[in-house]
């Protein structure tokens, strides 16, 4: 039987990232960390391997990388995982996209319980395979109990459609009397959202490179600190989650005061 404590500690942090996370945990940690996740295909390229190696790889890095983030005590990751673009791809691409939050959960679930973590997602449900969306209500149910850092899956999500069926459901709430046009203000449009039950992100990551938002959070990030890297998904590791809330540190957030 596979050891669980093995697992984690496989990656044992060195002296020297021991000395990073110390000292970085000695100014404000970002309490919300969205990442997109990108350049899984470049990787798998550069290798000459199919680029679903890239997605495998990129999701080894999806498990280091949450157990610094709940390690340096942030308290919600957003991982994009699947945009409602991303179904333009080759079909063997997406079914395997959606293989891999039941490979990552099956295999890493005791140990996510274990680090205290709770799994939820957001994302239409519609279209996303049965098999995925169990594994997902699995993880979801079994760590609804935990307190520690919120790992939150973006999975067939896409900003825009979040926004418009915002919309929509608020207005079927003013047609049947629920609540008045009038009341509608950010902070009452904000709970018709997927993230209703989350705080905006604080520090968004991309990386690969690119330099967009790619309909991702497009309303939560509107105050948000952006962090690009060149490193690609699968490359990225500890050390670079540091260098981005180091950088995060730095800046001065002032939300259109002085
Ligand atoms: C973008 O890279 C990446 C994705 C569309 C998928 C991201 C998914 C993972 C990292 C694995 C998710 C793991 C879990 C546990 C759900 P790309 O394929 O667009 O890269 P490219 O731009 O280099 O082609």
């Amino acid at each position: 039987m596979l050891n669980k404590m093995k697992l984690w500690t496989t990656s044992k942090n060195s002296a020297g990232l021991e000395e990073r996370i110390e000292k970085v945990k000695k100014h404000p940690i970002p309490a919300h960390i969205a990442i997109i996740m990108d350049g899984n295909g470049r990787w798998a390229k550069k290798r000459a391997l199919p680029r679903i190696a890239g997605h495998h790889e990129g999701m080894k890095v999806v498990k280091r990388i949450t157990k610094m983030a709940s390690q340096l005590g942030v308290q919600i990751l957003t991982l994009y995982a699947f945009s409602t673009e991303n179904w333009k791809r080759p079909q063997y691409e997406v079914e395997y996209l959606f293989k891999l939050p039941g490979e990552f959960l099956g295999t890493f679930l005791p140990e996510l319980i274990e680090e205290n973590v709770q799994v939820k997602m957001m994302g239409h449900k519609e279209h996303v395979p049965a098999h995925t969306l169990a594994a997902v209500e699995k993880a979801i149910y079994d760590t609804k109990d935990n307190n520690g850092l919120v790992l939150n899956f973006a999975l067939n999500y896409g900003g825009r459609s979040e926004i418009i069926e915002a919309v929509k459901k608020v207005t079927d709430d003013v047609k049947n009397g629920i609540i008045n046009e009038n009341q509608m203000n950010e902070e009452l449009f904000s709970k018709y959202l997927m993230t209703n039950q989350l705080t905006d992100p604080d520090l968004l990551i991309r990386t690969s490179g690119e330099i967009r938002l790619s309909n991702f959070m497009l309303w939560q990030l509107a105050y948000t600190e952006f962090w690009f890297t060149d490193v690609l998904w699968p490359d990225f590791r500890e050390e670079q989650l540091i260098e981005a809330i180091e950088g995060f540190q730095h800046r001065s957030r002032r939300y259109g005061g002085l």
